[in-house]
């Protein structure tokens, strides 16, 4: 059985007060509502990490996330932070590759590549994510851009390090438009995108890698997109900084 995940990625928003009380908000309405084996990851702005690893110490449910780090492991690059210090905060989980740092920080497939090893190297799960953008679609090139993607990301890794990726599939056009993919355009690509892994590093790790959909998730869409057969879950902007919201997306996982 592989493991259902609806990840939480607050991106730049929240201020420390209205980040901490979202938080407090949140973890125990997981932990009495949802009963489900769902694993829950939030990846709050750096300013919170610390207290939000305070917040949820202990907890089965909930697992903390970030939602960037750097590729060297230290030294003179200001403003920056590293994957050693993101462990050392009791983070477990890093976003890499998403579409919003391809865009505004012109992160390519090889600095992310870098990136993933050094969250692995960190002992972390790297969520990596990958999609196409509308043109790239209307072009019906998604599938191509999308296999590339995956191949330069992750095809270097050993079966081993494969196994702590979880792929979130999120199209760019999807991306805090309102206009999600449909189910079908979901599993579709999910499909694909386990086909990819089934060829690369066999049938056992393909069943059991996580895909993810990502892009204008919402209560009233999450059911309809988490029961196609290869969509493990989500990845939730918007609607998770709503709490109430975010738990129900939660329960549709479940
Ligand atoms: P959205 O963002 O849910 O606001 O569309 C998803 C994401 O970028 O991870």
């Amino acid at each position: 059985m592989r493991q259902k995940i609806v990840a939480a990625n607050w991106k730049m928003n929240t201020h420390y007060m209205s980040g901490i009380k979202l938080l407090s908000e949140i973890v125990p309405m997981i932990g009495d509502e949802v009963t489900a084996d769902v694993k829950v990851i939030i990846a709050p702005p750096f300013i919170h990490l610390y207290s939000a690893s305070q917040l949820m110490n202990g907890n089965r449910k909930v697992f903390l996330g970030a939602q960037n780090c750097f590729y060297e492991e230290k030294g003179p690059y200001t403003g920056e932070i590293s994957a050693a210090m993101l462990a050392s905060v009791g983070v477990k989980y890093v976003i890499v590759g998403h579409s919003e740092r391809r865009k505004f920080f012109n992160e390519d497939d090889a600095i992310i590549s870098k990136k993933i090893l050094q969250v692995l190297e960190h002992n972390m799960q790297g969520i990596y994510c990958c999609g196409e953008t509308l043109e790239q679609r209307e072009a019906r090139k998604h599938k191509e851009i999308v296999a590339k993607q995956i191949e330069t990301a992750l095809f270097g890794l050993s079966k081993e390090r494969v196994q702590k990726i979880i792929i979130a599939y999120e199209p760019v056009w999807a991306i805090g438009t309102g206009v999600n993919a449909t189910p079908e355009q979901a599993q579709e690509m999910h499909a694909y995108i386990r086909s990819l892994i089934e060829k690369k590093f066999g049938e056992n790790i393909s069943k059991e890698i996580s895909i993810i959909y990502g892009g204008s998730v919402t209560p009233n869409n999450a059911k309809s997109l988490f029961s196609c057969p290869d969509v493990d879950g989500g990845l939730v902007g918007g609607a998770s900084l709503i709490a109430r919201d975010f738990v129900s997306i939660v329960k549709a996982a479940g």
